[in-house]
């Protein structure tokens, strides 16, 4: 294992390169939009509701996953939001929040940056409509007012990761080689004409079959980049250096959307087929008489040995 190792190394390291610098159809960076400026706006932004009609399987694989409802989560990550405001964000004494009116699209970027990447297309006034309408749905729920509570949950829901923010906004990584995702084309594995008028064009992005797309959100460790770094999914991170590393050769995708049979309905532990493909555990017991000492006599002793192989590209449970 040490010698393969050694080699392989240097041999994934090229083959990172030359995955990103393989061709892919984006364009020049399209001109920036106003941002959007009302949560709806941003909804409509990214509306995919019009794949539907013809993608029908992917989208119900993909409702009933996390990346259908980002923000609201299981649903425990918009109250984590919320909280990293209230004992995070508000105390520090250099973020320049104090209160709510206070919050911009920067500081929620600290969850944002994976959750809702689109965030950076909107104003500060959409980051305070968000903690607003989270903070709504809290007390809404706390007074039993279900009507009120299930309409703001619907809202928080609409704030996700969904066809476009895949197949259009987050599918080009390497944008200086291979371009900028353009507005009119949905990326995928084909080159050609697309049935929707609004994407005419469909174009491969080769990234987007890689767990590197993945690994955009998944996480590596904390988020240096950012002001004030945070740290959440680090699945990615695990993925690279503890399996990959290792000698393990499959792509995310591979295990979560292929040999899953899951598709767009990306699972972990809710789902049984992923606990099946979770780990090996082997356990053997055997039992035996231990002569202790003249006071205590022979005891009965047992021994077990429990032997668990993780089967997963990466360190479970994560997050
Ligand atoms: C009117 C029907 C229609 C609509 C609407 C439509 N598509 Fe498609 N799409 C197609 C067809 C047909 C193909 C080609 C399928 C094939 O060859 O397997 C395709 C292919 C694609 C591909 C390339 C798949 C691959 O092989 O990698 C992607 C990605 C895609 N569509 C995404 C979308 C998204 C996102 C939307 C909504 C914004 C959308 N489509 C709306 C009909 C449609
Ligand atoms: C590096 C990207 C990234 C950042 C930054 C990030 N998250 Fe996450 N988070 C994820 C991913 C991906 C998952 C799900 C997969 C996992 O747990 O590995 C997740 C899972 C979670 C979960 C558990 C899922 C659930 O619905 O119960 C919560 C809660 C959560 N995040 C809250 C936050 C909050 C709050 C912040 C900001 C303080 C934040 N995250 C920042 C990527 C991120
Ligand atoms: C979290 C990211 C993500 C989201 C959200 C997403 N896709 Fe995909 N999609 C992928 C990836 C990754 C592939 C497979 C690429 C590969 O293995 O080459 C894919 C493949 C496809 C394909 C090719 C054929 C297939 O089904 O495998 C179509 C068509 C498609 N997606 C349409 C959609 C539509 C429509 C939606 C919204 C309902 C959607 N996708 C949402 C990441 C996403
Ligand atoms: C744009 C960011 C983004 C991309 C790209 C993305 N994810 Fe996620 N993913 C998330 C976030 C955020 C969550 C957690 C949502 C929550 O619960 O709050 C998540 C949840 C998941 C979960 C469920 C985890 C659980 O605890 O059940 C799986 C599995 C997953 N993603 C796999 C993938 C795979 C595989 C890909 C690539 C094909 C991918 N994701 C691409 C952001 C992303
Ligand atoms: C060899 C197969 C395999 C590969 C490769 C793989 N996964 Fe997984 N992954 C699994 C299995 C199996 C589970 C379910 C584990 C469980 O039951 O807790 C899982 C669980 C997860 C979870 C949930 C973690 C948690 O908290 O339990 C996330 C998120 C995830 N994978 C994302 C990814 C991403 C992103 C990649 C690529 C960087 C990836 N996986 C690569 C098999 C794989």
């Amino acid at each position: 294992m040490r010698k393969i190792l050694k080699i392989g190394l240097p041999l994934l390291a090229t083959s990172a390169i030359w995955t990103a610098t393989a061709f892919c159809e984006g364009g020049p960076k399209p001109s920036e939009q106003p941002k959007a400026t009302t949560i709806q706006e941003l909804v409509d932004r990214y509306d995919s509701s019009s794949c539907i009609e013809c993608h029908e399987e992917a989208h119900e694989q993909w409702a009933n996953s996390l990346h259908s409802h980002s923000i609201l989560g299981t649903p425990r990550t918009a109250p984590t939001i919320i909280t990293a405001m209230e004992v995070g964000v508000k105390q520090f004494p250099y973020s320049g929040a104090k209160e709510d009116k206070d919050i911009t699209v920067e500081h929620l970027r600290m969850c944002t940056k994976c959750h809702l990447p689109q965030l950076e297309e909107a104003t500060d006034d959409v980051a305070r409509e968000i903690i607003a309408t989270i903070k709504g749905w809290q007390k809404a729920n706390k007074e039993g007012k279900e009507k009120e509570a299930e309409q703001l949950e619907e809202t928080i829901a609409s704030l996700n990761i969904n066809c476009r923010v895949c197949h259009n906004k987050m599918a080009i990584i390497h944008k200086w080689a291979d371009g900028y995702p353009q507005p009119d084309t949905v990326y995928g594995s084909q080159d050609g004409a697309h049935d929707d008028p609004d994407f005419p064009k469909m174009a491969v992005a080769p990234a987007l079959g890689e767990s590197i797309f993945c690994g955009q959100c998944h996480g590596q460790g904390p988020s240096f980049e950012l002001d004030h770094p945070s740290q959440c999914a680090t699945i990615y991170g695990s993925y690279l250096f503890a399996y990959t590393a290792e000698g393990g050769s499959e792509s995310c995708q591979e295990c979560h959307m292929v040999k899953s049979g899951l598709g767009h309905d990306m699972q972990s532990y809710n789902s049984e087929v992923m606990i099946k493909m979770a780990m090996d555990v082997k356990v053997e017991g055997r039992s035996l008489f231990w002569r202790k000492n003249s006071e205590e006599g022979v005891l009965p002793m047992g021994i077990i040995n429990v032997e668990i192989a993780n089967k997963a590209g990466h360190t479970i449970p994560d997050g």
